[in-house]
């Protein structure tokens, strides 16, 4: 379904990222990965040969840029456009969770976090538009949280700014529909990455809450009693970027075992 489409996955190098860059792989995909750090881009070139490039011609294309700078992802994209002729889909997958409760949020803090999940997907979009638009079709997708539709403590500035982004995401579905661009948002709840082994790290004994359940913070937990895989979050992401959803744009599409049924 995706045979020389043209993808770029923000954050595509370690996580729910790099499962994403693997499932577009899988079906013979152009994949550019644009990750934060020398270090991650490192372990992708080692990771290579792995990563179920099945044609040695179909290894992703590695470039290193912030995501909060937009100079350094324009110049990505424009790359990446220049190699492969084009642009069809941009999955905007970086992200870092910082926790704290509000009293105690730092203004450095609050704004490292808008700065990446919110301002970053504004700019990735304020690049790739312009690029989908000549021919007229595109896909974004936007990796949001269930903590941007349920109050988590000590989640306020990640919790609003996934809220925000999923709001952006629907304005961006408005403005761009006229150009066959479709936008939308996708709302894990958690996902076993690096990402969470933070969390854990930093509230032991809260995954067996969120998950079962507890009347103080996490209600009816997850009713299917597991965290979903990294794979169901990239098959969600393909639907979305696919031509079988090209009539759904402004979603948000929720992976969370009907975790936000309450
Ligand atoms: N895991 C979960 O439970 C969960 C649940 C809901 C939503 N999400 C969302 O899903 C997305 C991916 O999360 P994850 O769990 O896969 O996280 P992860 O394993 O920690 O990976 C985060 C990725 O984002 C990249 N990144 C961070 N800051 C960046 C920057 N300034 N510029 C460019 N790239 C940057 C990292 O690049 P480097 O490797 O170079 O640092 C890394 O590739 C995030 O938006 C997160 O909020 C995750």
């Amino acid at each position: 379904m995706f045979k020389d489409k043209k993808v770029i996955v923000t954050g595509g190098g370690r996580g729910l990222g790099l499962a994403i860059v693997k499932a577009f792989l899988e079906q013979e995909a152009k994949v550019g990965i644009i990750t934060r750090s020398e270090k991650t881009a490192k372990a992708l070139v080692e990771l290579q040969a792995q990563l179920l490039t099945r044609k040695e011609s179909n290894n992703p294309h590695i470039m290193v840029a912030d995501a909060t700078k937009k100079e350094e992802i324009q110049a990505a994209i424009d790359g990446f456009v220049q190699e492969f002729n084009g642009l069809d889909i941009l999955v905007y997958c970086a992200g870092v969770l910082r926790q704290g409760f509000i009293l105690e949020e730092t203004e450095q803090d609050w704004d490292k976090i808008f700065d990446l999940h919110l301002k970053g997907a504004l700019f990735a979009m304020q690049c790739a538009v312009p690029v989908m638009k000549e021919n007229n079709q595109g896909a974004i997708i936007n990796l949001s949280s269930l903590a941007g539709q349920i109050p988590r403590l000590k989640l306020a500035a990640y919790g609003s700014a996934k809220a925000a982004l999923e709001q952006l995401t629907r304005i961006a579905a408005l403005e761009f529909a006229p150009y066959g661009i479709t936008v939308n948002a996708i709302a894990p709840g958690p996902v076993e990455t690096d990402l969470l082994q933070q969390y854990k790290r930093d509230n032991p004994g809260a995954l067996k809450k969120l998950i079962h359940g507890d009347l103080d913070s996490f209600h009816i937990g997850i009713p299917t009693r597991r965290i979903s895989t990294e794979e169901e979050v990239a098959h969600g992401t393909l639907f979305l970027a696919s031509e079988k959803s090209r009539n759904i744009t402004g979603q948000v599409l929720k992976v969370d075992g009907g975790q936000s049924t309450l």
